[in-house]
C-alpha cells in the first residue's frame, strides 16, 4: 500500500536502517506510548523511586548503623537507649528522605514521634576539631567558657545569630560525666543542623514550633503532628461536617495570623518563612498551625545575607518564596525582604480556602465575599497602590476581625 502524498513526505525522513512502513510506524508509537504510559503510573505510585528510595530496608539500616555507634561509645543521647536496647523507641515508617534529609516516623513509649536528620551517616558531621584533640590528651577539663565559645560559634554559623549566654541555655551541653567524647560528637553532629538548632532555641518560647523530645546521635526526635498536604480539600486532614470544617477552617486560619504576628514580632529579630506549602506546617488537635519544616527559616541578619547578591534583574533576587529587588545602580539585590510572611501565607493557604465557597452555604455570602477580597488584597498587595508599608498590617487586622465574625455567625447558626 503506498503511503498518501503527505505521509510520503514524513517517512522519507526515516533513516535508511529502519524498514519505516506505516505500521511500523504505528507500533512503534504504541511501543513507546506503553512505556510512557507504565512508567507515569510507576512514577505516581511510588514517587520516590527518581529521588532517593525510601524504603524501610533502608530505613532499619541507618537507624542500625546508629545503634552500631553508640554500643561502640562514638555517640549518645536520651534516646539511644530506648532505641538501641530497651526496644520503647520503634521504627514505623519512612516519612521523607531528600538529598539527604532523613525523617522517619517512629512510636516512643506509646507516642508517634518524627526523627529527623539532614544526613544518614554519623560521620558525614564535621568532628568538633580542636577540642577533640584536647579530649584525646586531657580528658573533660576542656574549660566552660571555652567550649561556650564554640557553641555560640556553631550557632552563628547556624543562624546567623550572636546569642547572649543566656539564650544558649537550651543548647548548653551536659558535658560532664561518662561518655564525654561521645556527647561532644553528638552535640556537634546537632549543632551543624540549622533546624535543630533553631527549633531547640524556640523549645520554651514557640507554640508555632514542634519541641525537640529528645535526641540520639545526629537524629532529634519531635512529636509526630497532622501534617498538611495539597491533597486534602482544607489541606490539613480534618473530617465531620461541613460546618464543622467551616469552624476548623476559620480557627487554623487566625492560628496562622498569630504565628504570622509572632514570627514578626516576638524574637530580637523577625523570622522569615521562605517554603511556605501546606505540607510544611501541622495542626494540632486544637488546631494550632506549627510549621513542622524549618529548613528555609532565616532570622533577619541570615535573611539579608541570602538575599543579597549579585543580581542584572529582580528575577535573580529571588529565593523560594523570599524576595528582595535588584538596584540596578550597583547591580545588587536589596538586603531588605520586599514579600512578608502574611502575603505568602494570603497566596499559598488561604487562597485555596477561602477563593471558594467556605463550607458551603454556612457562612453569609456577605461575609465570603469579604474574606475573599482581604486575602486577594493580602497576597497581592501591590495593586491597590500607594501606601505599600502599611498595607500589611491594616490587612492583617481586616483578616483577623472578618475570621472572629466568621466564627461568631457560625456560632450563633448552632443555637
Ligand atoms: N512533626 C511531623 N509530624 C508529621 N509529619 C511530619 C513531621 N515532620 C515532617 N513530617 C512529614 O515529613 C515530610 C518531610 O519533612 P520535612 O519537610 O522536615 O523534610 P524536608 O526534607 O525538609 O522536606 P522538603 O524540603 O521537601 O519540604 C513533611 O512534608 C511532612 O509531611
Ligand atoms: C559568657 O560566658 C563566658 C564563659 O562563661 C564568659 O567568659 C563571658 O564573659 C560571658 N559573656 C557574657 C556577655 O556574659
Ligand atoms: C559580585 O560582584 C562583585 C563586583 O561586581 C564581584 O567582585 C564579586 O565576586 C561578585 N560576587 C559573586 C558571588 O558573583
Amino acid at each position: 500500500m503506498a503511503p498518501a502524498a503527505g505521509e510520503r513526505g514524513r517517512l522519507r525522513r526515516c533513516g535508511r536502517r529502519w524498514r519505516c512502513g506505516r505500521g511500523a510506524l504505528i507500533a512503534c508509537a504504541a511501543w513507546t506510548a506503553g512505556w510512557v504510559l507504565a512508567a507515569a503510573l510507576l512514577l505516581r505510585a511510588h514517587p520516590g523511586v527518581l529521588s532517593e528510595r525510601c524504603t524501610d530496608e533502608k530505613s532499619r539500616r541507618i537507624l542500625a548503623a546508629l545503634c552500631r555507634d553508640y554500643q561502640g561509645g562514638v555517640l549518645v543521647g536520651d534516646l539511644c537507649e530506648d532505641l538501641c536496647a530497651a526496644g520503647q523507641l520503634r521504627y514505623r515508617r519512612c516519612l521523607h528522605y531528600e538529598r539527604g534529609k532523613k525523617v522517619l516516623q517512629a512510636d516512643w513509649r506509646g507516642r508517634p514521634v518524627v526523627l529527623k536528620s539532614k544526613e544518614e551517616a554519623f560521620s558525614s558531621f564535621r568532628p568538633p576539631g580542636l577540642l577533640e584533640d584536647q579530649a584525646g590528651k586531657g580528658g573533660p577539663d576542656v574549660p566552660e567558657a571555652e567550649l561556650l565559645l564554640l557553641v555560640a560559634g556553631e550557632v552563628r554559623n547556624a543562624l546567623g545569630l550572636e546569642l547572649s549566654n543566656r539564650s544558649l541555655g537550651p543548647l548548653w551541653p551536659r558535658l560532664r560525666g561518662p561518655r564525654w567524647r561521645g556527647r561532644l560528637a553528638s552535640l556537634w553532629s546537632l549543632l551543624q543542623q540549622e533546624e535543630f538548632v533553631l527549633l531547640s532555641l524556640l523549645q520554651d518560647l514557640s507554640r508555632h514550633a514542634p519541641p525537640v523530645l529528645g535526641s540520639c546521635g545526629h537524629f532529634y526526635a519531635v512529636e509526630y503532628l497532622a501534617a498538611g498536604s495539597p491533597h486534602h480539600s482544607a489541606l490539613f486532614p480534618l473530617g465531620g461536617t461541613s460546618r464543622g470544617q467551616a469552624r476548623a477552617v476559620s480557627d487554623m486560619a487566625l492560628s496562622f495570623l498569630d504565628l504570622v504576628r509572632h514570627f514578626d514580632n516576638d524574637f530580637s529579630h523577625r523570622l522569615h518563612l521562605c517554603d511556605v506549602k501546606p505540607e510544611n506546617f501541622a495542626i494540632r488537635r486544637d488546631f494550632t498551625v506549627v510549621a513542622i519544616d524549618m529548613d528555609m527559616a532565616f532570622f533577619e541578619p541570615k535573611m539579608r545575607e541570602i538575599l543579597e547578591q549579585n543580581c542584572t534583574g529582580d528575577e535573580d533576587c529571588n529565593f523560594f518564596d523570599c524576595f528582595s529587588k535588584c538596584d540596578l545602580r550597583v547591580n545588587k539585590c536589596g538586603a531588605q525582604r520586599e514579600n512578608s510572611n502574611l502575603q505568602v501565607i494570603c497566596d499559598k493557604i488561604f487562597r485555596h480556602w477561602f477563593s471558594s465557597a467556605l463550607g458551603g452555604s454556612t457562612i453569609s455570602l456577605g461575609l465570603q465575599l469579604q474574606l475573599r477580597e482581604a486575602v486577594q488584597e493580602c497576597a497581592d498587595p501591590g495593586h491597590p497602590a500607594g501606601h505599600p508599608q502599611s498595607a500589611p498590617l491594616n490587612v492583617f487586622w481586616k483578616l483577623q476581625h472578618l475570621l472572629q465574625a466568621t466564627l461568631r455567625e457560625l456560632q450563633e447558626a448552632d443555637h
